[in-house]
């Protein structure tokens, strides 16, 4: 083969490893967008100060171990109400009390944990209340 075709099989193959591997170093650095989380919702409309259970952002990191503990203490010590730090009082409940506010799931909870690639199995036993009406 002639000295040229070498070159044009090289260059080829550095063109096919750059775009093999784009989606790996194009990322790099920047931040996919974050998901459009939607708080419109009627339970959520009606409240005089916009709050959820405990702060913001500690909800965003223990939201998933509080529904535990929840569980547990409902199901098992029969302890079925929450006292937040601010001394509102909540009960245990995943459908009665996150969904009753955060009744649009779909624009909520799904949208962030498709986002993270969670997918939790709660909702195979528990009821999301939009689907209850129907
Ligand atoms: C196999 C069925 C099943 C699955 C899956 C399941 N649960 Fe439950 N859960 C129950 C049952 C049954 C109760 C008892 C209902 C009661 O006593 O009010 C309960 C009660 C609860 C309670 C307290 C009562 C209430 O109204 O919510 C919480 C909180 C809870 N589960 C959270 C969760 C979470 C979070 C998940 C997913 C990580 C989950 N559960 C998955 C069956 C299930
Ligand atoms: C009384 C209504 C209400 C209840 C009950 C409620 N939430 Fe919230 N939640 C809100 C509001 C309002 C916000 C937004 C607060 C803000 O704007 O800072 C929020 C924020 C959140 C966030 C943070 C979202 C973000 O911005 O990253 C998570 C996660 C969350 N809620 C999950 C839950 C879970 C899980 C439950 C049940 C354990 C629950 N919420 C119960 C009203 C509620
Ligand atoms: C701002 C993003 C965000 C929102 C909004 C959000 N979650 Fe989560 N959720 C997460 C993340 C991240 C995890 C995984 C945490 C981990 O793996 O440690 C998670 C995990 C969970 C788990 C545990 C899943 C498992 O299999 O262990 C439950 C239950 C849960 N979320 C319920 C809810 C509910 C109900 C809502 C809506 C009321 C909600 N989350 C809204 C980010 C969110």
């Amino acid at each position: 083969m002639k000295q040229h075709q070498w070159g044009m099989i090289a260059l080829g193959l550095v063109v096919f490893v750059i775009l093999i591997t784009f989606p790996f170093w194009s990322g790099k650095g920047k931040t996919s967008p974050q998901p459009t989380l939607s708080f419109d919702t009627p339970a959520i409309a009606q409240l005089q100060e916009k709050r959820c259970v405990e702060d913001t952002s500690f909800m965003r990191d223990n939201h998933m171990k509080i529904l535990g503990t929840w569980r547990d203490e409902a199901v098992r010590e029969g302890k079925r109400f929450y006292t937040a730090r601010n001394g509102r009082v909540f009960e245990k409940s995943l459908s009665g009390t996150c969904l009753k506010c955060h009744s649009n799931k779909q624009q909520f909870c799904d949208r962030c944990h498709n986002y993270v690639g969670v997918k939790p199995t709660c909702f195979s036993c528990h009821s999301i209340p939009e689907e209850v009406k129907k």
